[in-house]
């Protein structure tokens, strides 16, 4: 596989990174995944956006610009033949002489790193079937609209959940549930879909965004407010969206099944919808 370091294509063995990043040391950095269908890159634009919004409220910079940015997208899109998969951009505030929690000076350039994930998008078990979730609490810091690579505590939640026999968590805080683990979540009642608010509470999905716009034009009726898990157990049908995993039916919540246990015709619906308008 070639991957992208700092201005150079490499093969991924050749790839070095400081042992002095501040990625590695601090989790001082931020990432995006865009997915990639047929070759084509999906959202593009909206990731490139969020990522600047991300940078900004860190005080780093971009060490190439945007349109730079999607020519290496498009160019390890090439180079590794991927036709389906996503492409993994990360950007840390780079790699100082010494380990220092004070932010280096302008002689420190950020660090670029992208590389490419081949993954089945369209056909997986969790698309057919749904997927089970547990709540558990947040416990994340503050911001959280900031997409760092701080991940530790949504990793914890992955592995909480597979104890658990579910395939992942939904996080609450204060009594509201505020997103998965790595997706924003939503529930289906009598035809209409809620959401949590837009807010630091939760990461601004490039996908939530696109998903809430198709079910507006399809004249799906949207709430956009947070909802409590006792709210989401009674619910028809609940989903979560993700550049990973477009829009997947979430089909049982702390062992309570919702519907009759597969996935609903608002989730089914808005995957299809989704997934031909990203064709
Ligand atoms: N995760 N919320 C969280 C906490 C996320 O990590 C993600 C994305 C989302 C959905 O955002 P988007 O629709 O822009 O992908 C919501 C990515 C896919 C990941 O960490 O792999």
């Amino acid at each position: 596989r070639t991957v992208y370091v700092n201005g150079t294509y490499l093969p991924e063995e050749e790839a070095k990174v400081s042992v002095f990043d501040r990625g590695f040391l601090f989790a001082d950095g931020v990432y995006e995944v865009t997915s990639v269908l047929d070759g084509k890159l999906i959202d593009f634009h909206g990731h490139a956006q969020r990522l600047q919004r991300s940078l900004g409220e860190l005080g780093m910079t971009s060490p190439v610009t945007m349109d730079e940015l999607l020519d290496i997208h498009r160019e390890l899109v090439t180079r590794n033949d991927l036709s389906e998969g996503m492409i993994y951009l990360q950007i840390t505030r780079g790699a100082p002489a010494d380990r220092d929690f004070v932010f280096p000076g302008p002689d420190t350039p950020p660090t670029l790193v992208l590389f490419t994930q081949a993954k089945g998008l369209i056909d997986s078990p969790a698309a057919e079937k749904g997927i089970s979730v547990i709540s558990i609490d947040d416990i994340r810091w503050g911001r959280r609209d900031i997409k760092t690579v701080q991940l530790l505590y949504p990793s914890m939640g992955k592995m909480m959940a597979k104890e658990a026999g579910a395939d992942d968590a939904w996080m609450v805080a204060e009594g509201f549930v505020t997103e998965g683990t790595s997706n924003n979540a939503y529930i289906v009642k009598d035809g209409k879909i809620v959401t949590r608010h837009l807010g630091n509470e939760i990461l601004h999905g490039i996908t939530r965004a696109a998903v809430l716009k198709f079910a507006s034009e399809a004249q799906m009726e949207v709430e956009e407010r947070p909802f409590t898990i006792e709210e989401a157990k009674q619910a028809d049908e609940a989903f979560v969206t993700s550049a990973s995993t477009f829009v997947t039916a979430v089909v049982a919540i702390d062992g309570v099944s919702l519907g009759d246990g597969t996935p609903g015709p608002v989730a089914r619906r808005l995957r299809d919808i989704y997934i031909e308008a990203s064709r």
